[in-house]
Parts: C-alpha cells; structure tokens; sequence
C-alpha cells in the first residue's frame, strides 16, 4: 500500500527533471525544493532518493457484465482540471539503445467535483518513473488533505493511467497530481514524435507533436477530451542550439546544465483555458519572418533555414494577417491570442493542425516558391491557412464537447475558409470551387446507401478509431455545403451575426450543435425582414440527424415539385430509418429564363409551385449557384431547353451551374433516373466552354467513364470523342500563350489551361506528346534549368514518364531526391507512378514502405498515385493485399491515409471479380478490423457494386453514343 505525502501548503514541490535513462533501466529521481520560482515553474535539481516498483499493467478483466470505469473509454465526471504544469525535455539525438526518447514530468491541479476514490487519467505509451513507490504522486491544496495511493497501473486497451486511493477525495477540494515518464520520440507522426530531414548533408532533427485527436496522452498524462479544457503551463528544456515554440509567447529563457548536459530552459505563457488536442511543442532549428499585426499581434511563419532563405514563407506571411483581419470581422471577435505562428515540418501525417497559437503544416501546405510552385500550390497554401486560422475562433475558441459533433468544427472551417481566402485573393474567385471540392465530393458519397448522418449520438463514438473515423467526406464537405446552405438562405450578415454571438457567448467553453442553431434562430429573430418557414433548428434537423440528400424533381409542364432521397444505386438497400422519412426541408433558389425568382422552400414530399411552370422559349433553373445541398431533374421538355441554351448561349448560365447541369445529369444517370444518352448530350457544348469549373466537372465525370471503360473497346471512342471536344481548347490555349510562351492571366484560366494540355496528351491529340517529350529531354539535358513552366510541370511529368522508359524514370528519382522544395518533390513523386513499365510500378511500389526513400507521410498517397495508373492497379492492389496488416499498423491509425487508400485503389473497380476480391479482402482481415477507414471500406464495397451493375447496363449506349458523336 502506497505512502500519504503531505505537504504543507507554503512548501512547495519542486520539480522532477528526468535524466537520459534508457526506457528499461530502473529510474532515479532527483527532487528539490524551487526557491526561486512560483509553483507555476519546475527548475531542475539533484539528490533525491531512489526508488523502484515494478510497472504493472492491467488488461480488462474478459467477460465482466459491469465495466470498471478504466474499461470505459469517456472518463468519469467526477475531476475537473483546472491548469497543469508541463515540462518536456525532447533528446534530438538517439541514446545508446539506438532510440530517440523524451523525458518529462507534469502536475494537473483539479478540482474533486462528484465524490470518488479513484483518479483516471488518459496515458498512452508513457514509461511512468516511480515516485514514492507510485506511478504519480497526489498532493491536496489549500485545507485538503490527499488520500493514500493504494494502487496506481496502467490501462493499455483504454489509454489510462488509473490511481485506486485509500479513500475518497473531498468534493468542493482540488488536488495536484504528479508524474514524470519517459516515452520515445518515434517517427510514427502522432503525440510527441520526431520528424528528420539533410541540411547541407547534415541529417537533423526536430521535436514535434501532433495530439489530435487523441494522442495528448502519449505526450505526458492527462484529461485528453475536449471539453475537459485548462490552463496550460508548459516548459521545454533543449539544446541551445536550437528553438523552443509551444501555443504561449515564450516568457523566459533560463541556461542550465542537467546531468552533466548544457541546457536552455524555454518557459512559456500559460494558455487561455482550451483543449488538450490543441497543445503544441516544437523544438528545433527552424528560422523565422515575422509581421506585426496591429503593433502587438506578432505573426511568424517559422521552416527550414533554407526555405526561410529562399523566400519559401513569404506568400505565407503576406496572407495570414489579411485571413486574421477578415475573420476578426466576420465573427466579430478579435484574435484571442497575443501571437500566431505557422510552421512547415517536413514530415507531417495530416496537410495541416490548428494548434491554438501554433498552426503546423506540411511543407507543401505553407511553403510556396514564386519561380517553382504552381498556381494550385499557392491556392492549396491559401485555402488551408484559411482553414486553419478559421478554427482559431471556431474550434479553439468555442470547442465542441465530444468528437460526435466533429462535423461541425470541420464542416465550419472547410466552408468558411472560402471566404477568407477570398478576401485575401479577390481576384481568383475561390468562393465558387467549393462546388468542386466540398458540395461534389459530399454528394459522391453521401448518395450511398452506405453513408450516415452528419451527426452522431455522443454513445456512438468512444474509441480513437471511432474517433479518428469522425474525420471523413461527411464531416468536412458535407458539413460545409449544409453550412454554406445554411449561410445562404439565412443570408450572410444574420447568419454573421448569430454566429458571433454563438463565439462570444461560449467563449473558452464547449458545445454542442444545437447552440449554435439557438443563436443562429437569435439572430434570424432580431433581424425583422427574414422570414424561414421553420426554426432554424427544425429545418437543419433534416440535415444533420438523416443521410443523404434529396433529388428535387421539377415538372415544368404542371408546376409539380417532389423531392426523392438520391441514391446512386437504386437498389441498394437502405436499412437506416430516419425520422423524417428521408424528406427535407429544402430552400430552393431558382430562375425562369435568366430572371431570378423568389426563394421557394419545399415542405413536403411533393407541392405544387404553378410559377415553375414555363412553356415557349422559357427555361427553369433550380438550385442557382448550387446553393442548395441537392440535386434537380426537370421534366424532357425543360432538359431540351437547357442544352439549346447550353448549345446556344452556355453564358447565359453562370459558371456553377452550367458545371451543375453536367454534374446533375451524369449522377442522374448513374442512379438510372435519366438516360446516359442525356448526361453524355450535356457535354457536347463544352467545344465552346473555356472555363475551369464545368471543363473541370465534366472531366470528373468522365474520368468515371475513363475508370470503368479503360480497359474495354469502349476506350478508343471515348478517347476520340473527348480529343474532338477538347481540341478547341487545347488550341485556345496555345494561341493565347503565344505558343505555350506565356501563362494565361485568370486564376482558373490557368487551371484550365493545365487540364487543356493534360487530357490532349493523354487523348492524343496532335502536337502534344511531341512538345512534352521536347520539354522534358530538354530539361534532363541539363538539369539545372528546368523549361517546364510550374503550373504545367504535374501533367508534362507525368505524361513524359508515361511515354517514356527507365531513363526518365530515373531521372525523375534522382531529381525527386535532390529537390529542396517539398511541393516540387510532390510532383515527381505523383509523376513517378505513371510509368506503364511494370517491374518500375513494382520497384516503386517497395520505395513506398523504405522511409529512406519515401517519406512515411506519404506512403498511402503514392500507392494511391500507382493504383491510379492502369497498369498499376493490380500491381498496387496485389501490394496492399499482401502486406495489409503492415501497412495498417503503421499508418492505419491515422485520419485520412489508409481510408484514402482503400478509396484510391478501388475507385476503378467494377467487375464482379473484382467486387469478389473486396469481399474477400473485407473477410480475410477481420481479425484486424479496419479502424478508422471501416465505413469507407463498407463504401467501395456498394460503390464496387453500383459501377458493375452500371457498366453491364450502359455500355452499348456509351459505345453507340461515342462513336456516332466522334465521327
Ligand atoms: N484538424 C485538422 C487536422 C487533423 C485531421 C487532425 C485529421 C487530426 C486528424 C485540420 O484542421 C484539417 O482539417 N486539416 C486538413 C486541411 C484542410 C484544408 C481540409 C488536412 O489536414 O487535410
Ligand atoms: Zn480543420
């Protein structure tokens, strides 16, 4: 039985400095008394007494009916924190076991709130160093008095370290708990972990953490929810060579030598009250440029000595602080910190993390080099600072109490950080390509059967894979169209105004949805011209709480509206109920021959709305702008209207929704709702389109026809028809860039031009494998100048790899390796996976598991590049089947990657042979589980299905309707 420590109240305890032990040895402490400093600091000293137990580590007892508040995975109610102390010693070079470790201790004072006798607390992969015999060692404050420690042990299944006392704590008394561990500074990308890159032929290392969403507590002990916010304290002790950053402003700085180790000591400000997940350490020897945002908001984008110096972080800087401007007004909150920092880690798992105060971010994600970088990198930078900085405010400020209402922190932040980019770059109208990447992609997948609401009971999501699954299509482009919906038809000041309120009245607090509905409805209510035909709350149930989204069928013969829930298998079977029927309530903007119309809202399944009917050379448009999260079908005779019009007149129709007809059309098809010959006939006028978003759109849905029929006969007359409609483009494009001389001047005009070349080249029209073959031998002539202009480098790469052998190949490896600039490397890296050679694909396929060859950051993604490749999908899919629990160990515990993997390798499956091959890959790993990827899984399995069904059914129509078109 454990020792009671008392301490009286004007003794305070110093600090616990770990020294380099090796995780096995027996562990020493050294205490001492802090004289200088106030609680707040821990300051290293020597001559404590040893002690040693044994680590013991339960296992949850097999078959128990009641479970032991350690095997559950929502920590008990009963302790509140209040502010924690938290030091961390980084080692940036491996000790003699080979291994890269950090030390560490930390306090949490927290206040007893329900009575209990038991301390639970999330630890994950922390060697706790005894104190006193324990794992931790508990102190009362003020008049409390700490009960005995009879036992403390660590819970692996549930991550806790778990602290039986001998009796119970006083409610109304707070406590400060004590521990200090050691745990190993690995390259698994998650917790405290270490990320390595060659400066000048120099191997370096930097300390780095990434806690969300459940990996605070491989950092050091503590109450790893999010509504379970404190005061964070937070010291880093490293070499003087190098820089400490964490959330706070850093407030002192303090030389020491610790074991014999010179040392600075880096101490921060403490935190505003917030989240674990949003913590934030970093050490190393980045170098920094900096602005200062009304003279007292300092702004700092910190990377690599060499990508500061080369400018790297200048685009960067220059938008933050107009992104913090504009938020600063739309949410009518000032920035709730007294610094920003931005910081590009060469390897990092997510594209980029919010850390209040400290935004991380993959290279490519922040660095942008104005001679090398394309147009897209710099909009990709843009975008995401954007997104990040909008969770500033939403998410870090106002956080959401438990993971279910992930969508909202996720969908809010990927709808809003359109606007901010927007302000930042007025020119390039991003506003509109959300259709493409947030309202399109929700659709691909929230028209399965196998889909699932927006929302999720809190019960329904515990544990880190459930957890970590949270962070899906649904969540961030559904949650963001259903929010730019939202924002629409409340109109964009009230839905402003409510949201603000919403901020300032949770701030530092936690949420859930329904608050921000409440202020939303506040603010609809104060504002007198704004009428909805329900609460704002009732009319986005029908959004949230039900999958799916409604197909709203206008027949403009009678004026009949009815809405249908979309599915693209019609026969799939839905076997989730919803409350509501599957019918929504749906605010439908349209126009009549170019006129915009009153907003209609349709209530019912069907209704009768006699202004939609037209007749004579009139035509109806609904869901003007996509602004609504559905799709619209119209009865033959409006269709007819609208491809005259497209044929005749396409800018009659504003860029979204001549984007949204094509879009409309093709999915209608698919679901089996109209025919394929009516979505194939949409695309006939793009011989005149010359913009982005519906070339864009189209492609997409082509690029479905190019997966299901690249290995068919239909292939060679869907490559003449798309040759002979996008020659014309081709031809636009090198007439206005003077010969490929120069870039065109619109932002999307660039983008087009990018997608002009790439389906020339790759639908073989003339003239185009001729020039990239020139550009690229040019190049590997002498590689120091590279012709290729930036925008143009992804698609002439990849297409000189394609229709070349080894020696491109290789010297595409050999440039890869030797780029200093992460974006450049990602294209060859993407390019590389386009060879048709087969033993290159495989060669490649074993660099992608060698982290001296590829990153492991982008692991998933470049066998997603292969697997894309027609050659390379069976050699990839043969590759991840093979090695699967490999791969899922090491990066399966993460969001996005192995969830994209399954959805990259099986985009193109349609045969029954290969649906067989998922099942059976479903099975054969069972044992295994899929974690966070189990519902996308479950996706490509129906998607698999619809496109077998879908090729069997169309693919005469398709070969009859192409080949008739491209005679
Ligand atoms: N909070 C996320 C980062 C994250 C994702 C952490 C998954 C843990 C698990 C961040 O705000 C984010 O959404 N990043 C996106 C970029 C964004 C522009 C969509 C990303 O990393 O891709
Ligand atoms: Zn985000």
């Amino acid at each position: 039985m454990g020792k009671v420590y008392y301490l009286s109240k004007n003794v305070v305890i110093g600090l616990l400095v770990l020294t380099t032990i090796s995780l096995a040895t027996i562990i020493g402490l050294s205490i001492a008394y802090d004289k200088e400093k106030s609680k707040d600091r821990d300051k290293p000293g020597g001559g404590a007494p040893d002690s040693t137990t044994t680590m013991h580590t339960t296992m949850p007892t097999p078959g128990s009916i009641q479970k032991e508040p350690w095997d559950l995975y929502r920590l008990p109610d009963s302790l509140v924190p209040v502010f924690y102390n938290v030091t961390l010693w980084p080692r940036l070079k491996s000790n003699a076991d080979g291994l890269f470790i950090f030390t560490g201790h930390s306090s949490v004072v927290f206040k007893c709130v329900k009575e209990t006798d038991l301390i639970i607390i999330h630890c994950n992969k922390l060697n706790l160093t005894n104190l006193y015999g324990h794992h931790a060692y508990l102190r009362g404050l003020g008049e409390a008095a700490a009960p005995p420690i009879r036992k403390a042990w660590l819970v692996v299944k549930t991550e806790y370290l778990a602290i039986q006392l001998g009796s119970p704590l006083a409610v109304g008394a707070s406590y400060e708990l004590h521990t200090a561990f050691q745990g190993e500074l690995a390259d698994d990308l998650e917790g405290f972990y270490r990320s390595e890159y060659f400066e000048d032929g120099v191997k370096k290392v930097v300390a780095v953490s990434q806690m969300e969403a459940t990996y605070a507590r491989k950092a050091f002990p503590c109450f790893d929810e999010p509504a379970m916010k404190a005061i964070f304290y937070v010291t880093i002790i490293h070499d003087r060579t190098t820089v400490a950053l964490s959330n706070g402003r850093e407030i002192d700085t303090t030389n020491d030598v610790i074991d014999g180790v010179p040392v600075r000591l880096t101490a921060f400000e403490g935190t505003q009250r917030m989240s674990t997940y949003l913590l934030a350490f970093i050490v190393c020897d980045f170098v920094y440029i900096q602005s200062t945002q009304n003279n007292s908001l300092l702004v700092r984008i910190w990377a690599r000595r060499k990508a500061i110096d080369d400018g790297h972080g200048d685009y960067a800087l220059s938008v933050t602080g107009p992104i913090l401007h504009f938020y600063e007004h739309y949410y009518n909150v000032a920035y709730p910190l007294s610094k920003s920092d931005q910081i590009a880690l060469p390897d990092f798992n997510a594209g980029a993390m919010e850390n209040w105060g400290l935004v991380t971010y993959r290279e490519t994600a922040l660095l942008y080099d104005p001679i090398l970088s394309s147009t897209g990198n710099k909009q990709r930078i843009i975008a995401i600072i954007s997104h990040e900085l909008a969770h500033m405010w939403f998410g870090n400020l106002v956080t959401m109490k438990w993971w279910n209402d992930l969508w909202l922190n996720e969908g809010f932040a990927s709808y809003v950080e359109y606007l901010g980019a927007d302000y930042a770059e007025p020119t390039w109208n991003i506003k509109d390509q959300i259709i493409l990447y947030d309202v399109h992609k929700g659709f691909a997948v929230d028209a399965l059967a196998s889909s699932h609401p927006l929302s999720r009971r809190e019960e329904e999501v515990n544990d880190s894979a459930q957890i970590s699954g949270m962070f899906n299509v649904i969540s961030y482009s559904k949650g963001a169209a259903v929010l730019r919906m939202l924002s629409e038809f409340l109109t964009e000041p009230v839905f402003a105004k409510g949201l603000s309120s919403y901020l300032i009245t949770f701030a530092f607090e936690n949420t859930v949805y329904t608050d921000l509905w409440d202020h939303l409805q506040q603010a609809v209510e104060n504002t007198p011209d704004i009428r909805i035909p329900d609460t704002v709350h009732n009319i986005m149930n029908h959004w949230t709480l039900q999958m799916g989204f409604p197909l709203v069928t206008i027949d403009t013969r009678t004026g009949c509206v009815t809405q249908n829930h979309f599915l693209l298998d019609p026969d799939a079977v839905v076997d989730r109920p919803s409350e509501f029927n599957y019918t929504w309530i749906v605010p439908i903007k349209w126009m009549k021959t170019g006129v915009e119309q009153e907003q209609y809202w349709l209530l019912h399944k069907t209704d009768i709305n006699s202004g939609m009917r037209v007749s004579g050379e009139e035509w109806l448009l609904a869901n003007t702008n996509v602004s609504g999260y559905f799709r619209v079908n119209y009865d033959p005779s409006n269709w007819d209207r609208l491809l005259s019009l497209l044929n005749t007149n396409h800018k009659a129709l504003s860029v979204m929704n001549r984007a949204q007809i094509i879009d409309d059309a093709f999915n209608l098809a698919r679901g089996k709702i109209i025919n394929t010959t009516l979505a194939l006939k949409t695309t006939k006028y793009l011989s005149k389109e010359r913009d982005y978003i519906p070339w864009e759109t189209a492609l997409r849905n082509f690029d479905f026809y190019i997966l299901m029929f690249d290995r068919s006969e239909v292939y060679g007359s869907l490559q003449a028809y798309l040759r002979k409609q996008i020659q014309p483009l081709f031809e636009h494009f090198k007439t206005i860039t003077a010969n490929w001389t120069k870039v065109p001047a619109g932002h999307t005009d660039q983008y087009n031009q990018i997608t002009a070349v790439g389906l020339a080249c790759s639908m073989g029209v003339e003239g185009c494998r001729v020039l990239i073959e020139s550009w690229y031998r040019q190049w590997m002539e002498d590689p120091q100048r590279n012709p290729i202009h930036p925008n143009l480098k992804s698609t002439v790469y990849c297409s000189a790899i394609a229709f070349g052998g080894v020696e491109e190949w290789d010297f595409a490896w050999m440039m890869f390796k030797n780029a200093t600039l992460a974006s450049e490397a990602s294209k060859l890296r993407a390019a590389m996976a386009c060879t048709k050679i087969p033993w290159l694909l495989n060669r490649y396929l074993e660099y992608t598991v060698d982290p001296t060859k590829i990153r492991k950051q982008d692991t998933t993604s470049t066998i997603q590049h292969v697997a894309q490749n027609v050659v390379g999908l069976p050699l990839a899919w043969k590759f991840v089947r093979e090695r699967w629990s490999y791969i899922f160990q090491q990066y399966g515990k993460g969001s996005f990657s192995v969830s994209n993997l399954i959805s990259g390798i099986t985009k193109r499956f349609s045969t029954e042979f290969e649906l067989h091959e998922l099942k059976k890959f479903k099975e054969d790993n069972l044992y295994l589980g899929f974690g966070s990827a189990t519902g996308t899984l479950e996706q490509a399995i129906e998607t698999t299905t619809a496109n077998f069904k879908w090729v069997k059914e169309n693919k005469a129509h398709v070969l009859a309707w192409l080949t008739e078109e491209s005679a």
